[in-house]
């Protein structure tokens, strides 16, 4: 197989944005059919961009394709992974893998059983500057202490389903900070966390009258975390200082990645290395040129040349649970007020 035929399921804002126009770009890979619950929308999508066939359920989109494209709420993320496995279609899911560590090792374990790729859309990991940073960590040694800010100055989705936690399980943590959760696990090569204190705010969005830059939404129906904090060590004794927000009072949007450690230091955006050289502490900075849509690329040439063969998965399963065994531990501690160990 040379080219290999992708479908898409969930049409929205993000297989619009991202997922269509990057694999439109290439010419290994063929997105074969849409499919979404709104029949319509899969049809003026398949229509827009070119496609042969648009469907309203998923069984006969998998007849049709390879490989599919998951982008629908994070709700069905797990099932509807599951059932592509089932019916012999590779995976590439939309982040957060799912809504719960057990949804995503139910993902896992459909994986193996039918032998076909899943990955999860943690694109920070393809930015120019994710990539830099991963081949620059020899330079930091052992880490010690990792930071991480994830921050919008007031911007709450106001599309789609992101303030609803039935359908999306948790608000500015588990959409955007995951993120930064992942792309620093990566980093770090996946410590394992022992004790994660976390702690999440409503508090802005749960008020009339908003400033929101990002449109608007019901402040009644709001049930999700607007701001999230956490502090997670990790059995190698290193620890990390999270923090992530969609409504933060603050001057404006950072996002902030700073790892210290034995030998160096470095900072992802911008990326620079900072280390001690010639008696003195010396900084080495990088012109590369990020961007999301150029990430958005990179990720779909990994996925589609895993399937055919030729590249390896850069965002494995088995990591993606772990991002969400970590956001599960900070909703839980949270809740509770106490620490979670985890095992
Ligand atoms: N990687 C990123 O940076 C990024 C950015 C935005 C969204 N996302 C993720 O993408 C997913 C979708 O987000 P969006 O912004 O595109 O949302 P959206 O609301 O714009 O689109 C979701 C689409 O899924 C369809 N849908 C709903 N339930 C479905 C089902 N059971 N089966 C098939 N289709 C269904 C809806 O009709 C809609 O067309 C979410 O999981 C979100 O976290 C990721």
């Amino acid at each position: 197989m040379s080219v290999l035929k992708m479908g898409i399921i969930g049409v929205g804002g993000i297989a619009q944005a991202r997922h269509l126009p990057a694999f439109k770009q290439m010419t290994n890979v063929e997105v074969t059919a849409v499919q979404d619950v709104n029949g319509t929308r899969a049809q003026e999508v398949a229509t827009k961009f070119d496609v042969p066939y648009a469907f309203d359920n998923i069984q006969d989109l998998f007849e049709k394709v390879d490989a599919v494209t998951i982008c629908t709420p994070n709700k069905f993320h797990a099932d509807i992974s599951v059932a592509a496995l089932e019916a012999g279609v590779h995976v590439l899911c939309e982040k957060p893998m799912a809504m719960t560590t057990a949804e995503c090792e139910a993902m896992v374990a459909a994986a193996e059983k039918n032998d076909r790729l899943l990955s999860i859309a943690y694109h920070y990991r393809h930015t120019a500057e994710g990539r830099l940073a991963k081949g620059a960590m020899q330079e930091v040694g052992d880490p010690l202490v990792t930071r991480v800010q994830a921050m919008r100055q007031r911007k709450v989705p106001g599309w789609g389903v992101f303030t609803n936690k039935e359908l999306q399980g948790g608000g500015s943590l588990i959409d955007f900070g995951c993120h930064l959760l992942d792309l620093a696990l990566w980093l770090l090569d996946d410590p394992k966390p022992v004790e994660v204190m976390g702690k999440t705010y409503d508090r802005l969005s749960k008020v009339p009258n908003q400033v929101n830059d990002w449109g608007t939404f019901d402040h009644e129906t709001f049930n999700v975390d607007d701001h999230v904090t956490s502090y997670i060590t990790f059995e190698d004794g290193s620890s990390m200082q999270f923090e992530c927000s969609w409504a933060a009072n603050i001057k404006e949007d950072h996002t902030t990645l700073t790892i210290s450690g034995a030998d160096g230091g470095l900072s992802v955006y911008p990326f620079e290395v900072y280390q001690p050289k010639f008696g003195s502490m010396m900084e080495t900075t990088s012109q590369v040129e990020g961007g999301e849509e150029a990430a958005g690329l990179v990720q779909a040439e990994n996925f589609v040349n895993s399937c055919l063969g030729t590249d390896e998965l850069v965002v494995k399963p088995e990591q993606a649970l772990k991002v969400s065994q970590l956001i599960e531990a900070i909703y839980e501690s949270s809740e509770t007020g106490t620490s979670v160990r985890l095992k």
